[in-house]
């Protein structure tokens, strides 16, 4: 056997890893599973999209590389949309970015600006990109807890100065995976400020930027002075307009750190698929009209199921934002335990807390990925396990 690095020995196994394996078998089985695991909706993406897509195949110029320039057309839509829809201006070439989904930039920013002896900080429970690039990069991942009497909010101002001084990265995602937290106004203008003091790299995490309700509007993090000295923010195809498995994601913001980012980029992919950045514009122009559809459907999924929620004893304060439901389990259940018998014992199939970090402990994770009647039979058979836990 060849041998491995000792660096992979210290990623943590990824949360979704062994998920689509063993519902697999159990599908085989004949298992009647119902998936509310993986952030990814039972819907159809665009049609609008499919259009430009098929389009955009009978151009052979669109089956060549792209590179990391990609297709202007994408880019400059990009700048066309952060405009309409947070009032900011970009420079399409200089401080944008295409990306294969938001993931990959997330995962190799750190490798543009962490050192080994640097400290990287991640959010936990988070999205486990984060620690994947903070390992990959040498740096030393410091761990961020989010809990509920902070409203999951990092307060970078709390931290030791030793601790910010070392620091090179962080790591911030409002609306939140998986906590459906939102950060206020206030919140992001001290955490810049930090940011800023201390010459720390801002990776905001937006994908869920439109996957909100009850009037709340997600703000971009470049709506605070002097974001732009320290931040980028990152945008994906994949939650607003479902659209996961094409891998089309964008940043926008500092362009040194842009640039750094493509560079590290240039070594690793050659770019998303430029006929999937002709449909990405296509979408993009029309992307407040879609989300309000991809909106319209999580608001009637989430009410649709607020009385089986009830008498299952899955009750959770509604989010005002993003797509999951962050529920507690009741005291001394371990939540890997609750995700295994609810897959074997009931085949539906939620997250672990654990699996987004050991701060995590104590909740699992639903998210509203099929339609109101199945997830009414999601929630009923998770009251089950609840009942016997
Ligand atoms: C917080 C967060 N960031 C980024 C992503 C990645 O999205 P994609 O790579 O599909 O653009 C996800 C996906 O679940 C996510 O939850």
């Amino acid at each position: 056997m060849a041998q491995l690095s000792k660096r992979i020995g210290k990623f943590p196994g990824y949360p979704l890893a062994k998920i689509p394996q063993r519902k697999r078998e159990l599908l085989a089985k004949g298992v009647d599973v119902i998936d509310l695991g993986a952030g990814d909706a039972d819907v159809p993406p665009p049609a609008v999209a499919v259009r430009a897509l098929t389009e955009a195949l009978q151009d052979p110029a669109m089956s060549r590389y792209g590179f990391q320039l990609g297709l202007p057309a994408f880019r400059e839509a990009v700048v066309r949309y952060h405009q309409r829809r947070f009032g900011t201006a970009f420079d399409p070439m200089a401080e944008v970015l295409p990306l294969l989904g938001s993931k990959e930039g997330l995962a190799h920013l750190a490798l543009a600006t962490c050192e080994p002896g640097d400290i990287c900080l991640v959010p936990e429970p988070g999205y486990q990109c984060y620690i994947g690039g903070a390992i990959a990069s040498g740096s030393e991942p410091r761990i961020a807890p989010l809990v509920a009497e902070q409203q999951f909010l990092v307060e970078l101002g709390e931290l030791p100065r030793d601790v910010l001084r070392r620091t090179r990265l962080v790591y911030l995602n409002y609306p939140n995976n998986p906590t459906a937290a939102i950060a206020p106004r206030d919140y992001l203008e001290r955490t810049v400020a930090v940011c800023r003091e201390y010459q720390i790299a801002l990776a905001y995490d937006n994908p869920y930027c439109e996957v909100t309700f009850d009037g709340y509007r997600a703000p971009s993090i470049f709506e605070i002075d002097g974001a732009r000295d320290i931040a980028l923010e990152f945008h994906s195809c994949s939650k607003t307009f479902a659209m996961t498995g094409w891998r089309l994601g964008w940043v926008v913001g500092n362009r040194e750190l842009i640039k750094a980012l493509t560079t590290v980029k240039s070594y690793h992919d050659t770019g998303p698929f430029l006929a999937i950045q002709a449909a990405g514009a296509a979408v993009l122009d029309r992307a407040e009209e879609l989300a309000k559809d991809t909106v319209r459907l999580f608001e009637s999924r989430r009410a649709g199921t607020l009385k089986a929620r009830a008498a299952a004893g899955v009750e959770v304060a509604p989010p005002k934002a993003t797509h999951y439901l962050w529920v507690p389990l009741p005291e001394g259940t371990k939540s890997a335990e609750f995700q295994t018998q609810a897959m074997e014992e009931e085949g539906v199939i939620v997250l672990a807390g654990s699996s987004f970090g050991p701060s995590g402990e104590g909740f699992f994770r639903i998210a509203l990925t099929v339609g109101a009647e199945r997830l009414t039979e999601g929630v009923e058979r998770l009251g089950r396990v609840l009942a016997r836990a």
